[in-house]
């Protein structure tokens, strides 16, 4: 059967005229209907190009040098751009960190809304209030009238991201791109985000990649994970592999997430950062941090290679022949 997103052995350069940048280096990523898939990595390891590349919405001095983004079967590189602007929000929509930078501070949420909606239907105006009213109620909101009326520093975090949900959902797209959607929020309120996320997923039976630099955070709610490093990646599986992960990377990002406040003393970040243009590294590239690295690592990289039923690793250490 055909998956809704297949991304395939996708590369993707930064040229800037004076250098250029390998930010991600052949990575391949499904997510089905139904399904919540985490992308995890620090900052900077590629994932929300990666995101976006899923709607094209690459900045100028960024180009796919390889692999395709496929959904359902379509190919998005090679769209029309009236195909594509009907794939943006009819078929992928995409939510981002700080919902107060997405709204706009000077609209209403209705009149933000509204805007939404002429884009994907022609319908009347009641039609478009009660069509508002839906989503609006669909994401947890109550008091839809006051909503609908507020300026966006009227309401929360929480409801903000709340409102940015409604707003993807309008066009009733199958795919859904989250990226650290819960970040900027406190931890109670994130917590009822990615619940409202499980909601969703299972109500409009959606796809959605959840995009976090938080492993801990994402394994509550996702099916699956992909771990990214430095444009690649590195590690992935279902949720219960990653209680004990394999590849060096993943086991510093879970040496670093505290389990509880009382052991956030023993917290251990991984030393060094992400390399600026791991394209251009010939071995693994997370070498230059690894506490296990062989001379073999630095000769070439590694494979991603199964190790079970869905679940890959790269890494020397881990199943290479
Ligand atoms: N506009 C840009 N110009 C040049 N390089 C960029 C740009 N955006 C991203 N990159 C490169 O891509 C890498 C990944 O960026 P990004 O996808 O934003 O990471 P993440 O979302 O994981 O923090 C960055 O480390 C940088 O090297
Ligand atoms: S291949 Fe080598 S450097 Fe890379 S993660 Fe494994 S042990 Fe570390
Ligand atoms: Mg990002």
């Amino acid at each position: 059967m055909t998956k809704l997103l297949e991304i395939n052995d996708l590369s993707i350069e930064f040229d800037s005229g004076a250098e250029r940048n390998r930010a991600i280096n052949n990575i391949s990523i499904t997510v089905d209907r139904g399904e919540i898939v985490g992308v995890v990595g620090e900052s900077g390891c590629g994932k929300t190009i990666t995101g976006l590349s899923v709607l094209r919405l690459l900045p100028d001095t960024a180009s796919i040098t390889s692999g395709n983004v496929r959904i359902d079967g379509d190919d998005v590189l090679s769209l029309s751009n009236k195909k594509l602007r009907a794939l943006r929000g009819s078929k992928v929509a995409m939510i981002f960190q700080d919902p107060s930078t997405s709204l706009n501070p000077v609209f209403t949420v209705a009149s933000q809304m509204r805007r939404v909606v002429k884009q994907h239907r022609d319908i009347s105006s009641a039609e478009t209030r009660r069509l508002m009213s839906e989503r609006l109620e669909a994401v947890g909101l109550s008091d839809i009238d006051r909503v609908l009326a507020a300026y966006p520093h009227e309401l929360s975090g929480g409801m903000k991201q709340r409102v940015m949900i409604a707003m993807a959902l309008i066009g009733e797209p199958e795919l859904l791109i989250a990226d650290e959607p819960t970040t900027a929020l406190d931890v109670t309120v994130q917590s009822q985000i990615l619940a409202l996320l499980m909601d969703i997923r299972d109500r409009f039976d959606l796809g959605i990649m959840l995009i976090s630099h938080d492993l801990g955070v994402v394994s509550q709610v996702v099916d699956r994970v992909v771990v990214l490093y430095a444009g690649s990646v590195v590690e992935r599986g279902p949720v219960p592999h990653f209680a004990e992960p394999e590849h060096p990377y993943t086991k510093g990002l879970i040496g670093s997430i505290p389990k509880s406040t009382t052991e956030r003393g023993s917290l251990e970040p991984i030393e060094g950062t992400v390399p600026y243009d791991p394209g251009g590294i010939g071995g693994c590239v997370y070498a230059s941090r690894c506490p296990d690295r062989m001379d073999v690592c630095l000769e070439a990289a590694p494979s991603l290679d199964a190790v079970g039923i869905g679940t890959a690793v790269a890494c020397y250490l881990v199943g290479q022949r």
